[in-house]
């Protein structure tokens, strides 16, 4: 199916999740070092982004650096915090003439200062921003999420703001990283893992997953139109009654 014709089709998700999985498989492969696999990676982002911004999706979530990515050995995260600010720096230009808004999840008090700024940066220019919101999830744990929105909880319930009794659904995910964000339609993961590696635990309760064997750096705008294509298939539920 064409682009145009899939965005005319109604059910175009509204947010896609995706676990870019893959980079250093990638590299390996090539005998070449893995920080090249993470460049190539950050350029299909670039691409997945613009091609979903096409196609009418409002929000792209992308699992970029996880809470326990921090366990890796010190000289690939240096590299890797290297390449960050990299594309923190010299992506702007991009991110304001294709219209795309930079939100980022996950705990980033344990970044370096100046990756910080940048992030904060990088938030505040692009936030009046409307073709789609990019939402990067960096130093991003689900359960790291949780304790924090416990703990906003609990304070409150502490200084006599909230009752206990009356903690709902929304109040949870009102406290989470993603409080002004919809839930995810559609996960995507690469390179063949089939599992969800601590990344929107809460917020993923009905979503609808695609694995795909790609490595990250290889997949194209047309497995990304697959993927999207394949959600437009299924029958979302809810627990309600499947239709004859
Ligand atoms: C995914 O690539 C990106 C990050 C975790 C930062 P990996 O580095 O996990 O690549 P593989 O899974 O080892 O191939
Ligand atoms: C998930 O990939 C995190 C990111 C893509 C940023 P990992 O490569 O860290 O996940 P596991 O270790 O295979 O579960
Ligand atoms: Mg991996």
């Amino acid at each position: 199916m064409s682009l145009s014709q899939q965005s005319e089709l109604p059910n175009v998700p509204k947010h896609v999740a995706i676990i870019m999985d893959g980079n250093g498989r990638w590299a390996r492969l090539r005998q070449i070092p893995t920080i090249a696999g993470h460049k190539a990676g950050a350029e299909v982002a670039r691409k997945i982004t613009e091609c979903a911004s096409k196609m009418g999706i409002q929000y792209l979530t992308l699992y970029t650096f996880s809470s326990e990515n921090w366990l890796r050995e010190k000289s690939w995260i240096d590299d890797f915090m290297g390449l960050l600010r990299l594309y923190l720096r010299n992506e702007l230009k991009a991110l304001m003439s294709n219209d795309v808004r930079i939100q980022v999840i996950g705990d980033r008090t344990l970044f370096a200062p100046d990756i910080q700024e940048l992030i904060k940066d990088v938030e505040e220019k692009t936030k009046n921003n409307k073709a789609i919101t990019v939402v990067l999830a960096l130093s991003y744990g689900s359960r790291d999420e949780m304790v924090r929105a416990f703990k906003r909880l609990s304070s409150k319930v502490k200084a006599g703001e909230l009752d206990p009794d009356t903690i709902n659904v929304e109040d949870i995910s009102m406290s989470l990283d993603t409080a002004n964000l919809p839930d995810p339609d559609l996960l995507i993961r690469t390179s063949g893992e089939q599992r969800i590696s601590n990344f929107l635990v809460w917020q993923m309760a009905y979503t609808e997953f695609v694995f795909v064997p790609t490595l990250w750096p290889d997949f194209t705008e047309s497995d990304f139109e697959s993927a999207i294509n394949e959600y437009q298939q299924r029958s979302r539920r809810y627990g309600l009654y499947a239709s004859a």
